[in-house]
């Protein structure tokens, strides 16, 4: 492959530890979609003959239906993407193929491809991310009313609705989208033509590539460009934190499909069984989806580790960046779609979710609200009235609003039968009308604002 300056071929194990063509040939559409706009550029220039550039193009257009229709042979002797297309193409048309490669370098070719690679990659996430917040939508608009606990420490805090619940994590996926388009921004200008690290004595367009590749600009710093992997950082940070938004969901799923909750149930489609236990139906989709989530963070870690250090410009360090991002996409996407199924199959247990609601003294900050409301109270004070309230309400094992209003009264004279009014759950969340609260008139409307915002 190297030509003049080697005796003899690498020992078996040097091909082992450098061959990556079992991994990046996923580049392969991209790999020639970058050769071919390099070499229109090339003709253009004066640099390469229109017949050659002709036949280059075809040989790339033939080889390209190869890999397509699965007869193309892969070979590991031949290390990479890169130099496997290259030589097919010299088997092809013949030595005019050697031209392909004036005025670039393997280093600028693959920080090219990967990126087209990384750019449809986000475009494909961002879809998937607008169908996981429609079907959330679409729950949420069904749940605007649904009393739920809402929690803190896991322990029933504040009466909610279920859709204002999921209506959480419609923000969450909105700002992944956002994280993944600033990416998708920064990553979007073009290494072809810096070469191997310093760019090159060809009067080259860069210009021209950068624009047929669809990308904003060419990469101004020839060393930068070969070597920043900033976009596959990026990426991956932004896929760690989406990982992470679908973990929590997936944990809280797990939590609400339990006996113990009984909040959802999963449909027959994404629920398991057990081999052993015939009344389980476990949601393996969520437990795998909060599992893989570690897999894509890791997957971050690796690439952060590997770029730590490196000298500039390329190292063959950076090889070891594509499995890191195609793995966590692959798992990336994979969840999205398994959590987007899984939302817009669930049925709602509403009986539940308002029997759990009205458990636990949920109302009692609607009490100290009250307190404050109506006797002008000071907060701290009203605090004070409605804790020992609890407390008797605990001590005879019934709700704040089974408490007589002589019990009420003798804690606090100024107390009036009106107060039994906030002390129900659906009052409590329909009083929840500040902006981004609770009320299932403002849910309503939020999900048709987010409807505005993201799915347009
Ligand atoms: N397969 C290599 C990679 O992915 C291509 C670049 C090789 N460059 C080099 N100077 N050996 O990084």
């Amino acid at each position: 492959m190297w030509g003049g300056r080697f005796a003899t071929g690498p020992a078996a194990i040097m091909e082992r530890i450098n061959v990556s063509i079992g991994f990046d040939q996923r580049l392969h559409a991209h790999d020639i979609r970058a050769s071919k706009a390099h070499c229109a550029m090339l003709v253009k220039c004066g640099v390469l003959s229109a017949a050659d550039g002709d036949a280059i193009a075809a040989g790339l257009d033939q080889i390209r239906d190869e890999i397509v229709t699965g007869r193309f042979v892969f070979r590991t002797e031949l290390e990479d993407i890169h130099m496997n297309v290259e030589a097919r193409l010299a088997e092809i048309i013949g030595p005019a193929a050697g031209r392909l490669h004036t005025a670039r370098s393997r280093n600028d070719q693959v920080a090219t491809d990967f990126r087209l690679w990384v750019r449809d990659t986000l475009d494909g996430i961002d879809g998937a991310l607008k169908t996981f917040q429609a079907a959330l939508l679409d729950q949420a608009e069904c749940h605007a009313g649904t009393v739920m606990p809402g929690f803190t420490h896991l322990q029933a805090a504040q009466p909610v609705t279920f859709g204002h619940h999921l209506l959480a994590y419609v923000e969450m996926a909105g700002r992944d989208r956002s994280r993944f388009a600033d990416c998708r921004r920064r990553l979007n200008e073009c290494p072809l033509g810096a070469a191997a690290l310093a760019g090159t004595s060809f009067p080259i367009d860069r210009a021209m590539t950068a624009a047929e590749l669809g990308f904003d600009r060419p990469a101004a710093n020839s060393l930068d460009a070969v070597s920043d992997r900033d976009f596959a950082m990026e990426f991956l940070a932004a896929a760690a934190i989406c990982a992470i938004h679908l973990s929590r969901l997936a944990e809280e799923m797990v939590l609400w499909t339990s006996a113990q909750f009984r909040f959802i149930r999963l449909s027959d489609a994404f629920t398991t069984g057990s081999s052993i236990m015939p009344q389980k139906r476990n949601p393996d989709a969520a437990e795998l989806t909060r599992a893989k989530s570690g897999r894509i963070i890791g997957n971050l870690n690796a690439l952060l580790v590997v770029m730590k250090g490196l000298p500039l410009a390329y190292s063959k360090d950076m090889q070891d960046d594509k499995e890191p991002v195609f793995e966590a996409a692959d798992t990336l996407e994979l969840c999205l779609a398994a959590m987007t199924g899984m939302i817009a199959d669930m049925t709602v247990n509403a009986d539940a979710m308002l029997t759990a609601a009205g458990a636990g003294f949920i109302t009692a900050t609607d009490l100290a609200d009250w307190l404050v409301r109506v006797l002008f109270l000071p907060f701290r004070q009203a605090h004070h009235i409605t804790g020992r309230l609890v407390k008797l309400a605990e001590s005879k094992g019934c709700g704040l609003d089974q408490i007589s209003l002589a019990e009420m009264q003798a804690e606090e004279p100024g107390i009036t039968p009106a107060v039994m009014d906030v002390l129900g759950v659906a009052r409590s969340v329909a009083s929840r009308t500040s902006f981004g609260g609770t009320a299932p008139v403002n849910v309503a409307a939020a999900v048709v604002a987010a409807r505005g915002r993201f799915l347009l």
